[in-house]
């Protein structure tokens, strides 16, 4: 089977998948996937996160079959196709591989041309916030295999996928592997939206001042947090900016921000705050560090909020 672009069937099989990077947006990913009924490995730079990833996502199966969400053998059946490699070049080949590790172009650079010369034939996606994913593919003998597939947080719960093309997708190749990726986002139950490779493509870019402006006014001592996000939510927002960039993680948050920023050549419209960079500084990184905006107990709830 030809999974490179050239066949317009392509992903049309449920191909084995390999996401890399095992945090909060890869191990949600890696949910979706498996739950679609592919086989999923899963692979992290730090030793044993990929490990917990999977330990966690086990929990989370049972969880919801508790709770009649999903069937006994369903969860059984999705936690046997959870599968952890080593490193990159542990993992087999396979059809589609997610990248979803750190904000950083460098770092998403060398995956790629480590990914693209151990895997021969796969697709390969970026869950990349706000980078250039033709800068990301500069240096690829096939640039035109690598598409953005942008997951929001949490993957699970969350529709829509930006699928983001730029001018290295502009193949016969490229193009009938973005149709492919976009049907198979419906087949997983998403929306998938087709964009440009612009700085923070939709929802980012149009969502930094919504970011920066309340950490503005909670930096100049305008107003509280918790005052701040009830305004928005009761205005009709579904999350205050504060909730919500401790849920997608301030480090993450700040460093999709200066991405964007400096893309635009640092339109001060999207500059990033101290006041998020202080809370980066003081390890607030949101839910997932215990503390960000608000303090978290261990399930995840906000004490302050
Ligand atoms: P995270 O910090 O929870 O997880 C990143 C994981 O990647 C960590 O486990 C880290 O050890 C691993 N990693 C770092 N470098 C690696 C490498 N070279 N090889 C393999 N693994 C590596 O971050 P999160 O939130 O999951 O974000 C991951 C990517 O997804 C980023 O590009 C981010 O911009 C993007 N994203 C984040 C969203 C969010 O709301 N947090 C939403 C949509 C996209």
């Amino acid at each position: 089977m030809i999974l490179n672009g050239d066949d317009p069937d392509v992903l049309a099989a449920p191909v084995p998948v390999a996401v890399v990077g095992a945090g909060a947006m890869g191990s949600g990913i890696a949910q979706i996937a498996a739950q679609a009924g592919h086989d999923v490995h899963l692979v992290d730079a730090v030793d044993g996160a990929a490990r917990a990833a999977r330990e966690r996502l086990h929990a989370t199966l049972s969880r919801l079959a508790g709770k009649g969400k999903i069937s006994a053998e369903d969860a059984a059946a999705t936690a046997s196709r959870l599968h952890v490699a080593p490193t990159v070049r542990a993992l087999p080949q396979v059809g589609l591989v997610i990248e979803a590790a750190v904000e950083d172009l460098t770092v998403k650079q060398a995956l790629f041309a480590e990914l693209e010369a151990r895997q021969d034939a796969a697709v390969l996606a970026t869950n990349t916030s706000s980078l250039d994913t033709s800068a990301i593919a500069s240096g690829l003998h096939r640039p035109d295999r690598v598409i953005g597939l942008h997951f929001f947080n949490p993957p699970p719960l969350m529709r829509l996928v930006e699928v983001i093309h730029g001018p290295h997708n502009a193949t016969e190749a490229g193009g009938a592997l973005l149709d492919a990726a976009s049907e198979l986002m419906r087949r997983w139950g998403k929306t998938p939206v087709r964009c440009t490779s612009t700085p923070g493509f939709i929802v980012n870019r149009v969502a930094r001042p919504f970011y920066g402006e309340a950490q503005r006014m909670v930096g100049a001592g305008e107003i509280d947090p918790a005052t701040l996000d009830l305004a928005m939510r009761d205005a009709g927002f579904r999350m205050g900016p504060m909730e919500l960039t401790d849920l997608i993680g301030q480090d993450v948050n700040l460093a999709v921000g200066t991405s964007v920023w400096e893309q635009t050549g640092r339109d001060p419209r999207y500059e990033p705050t101290d006041y998020q960079r202080d809370l980066v500084s003081a390890g607030r990184l949101g839910r997932k560090s215990g503390a960000g905006v608000f303090t978290y107990d261990d399930a995840g709830v906000a004490q302050n909020a």
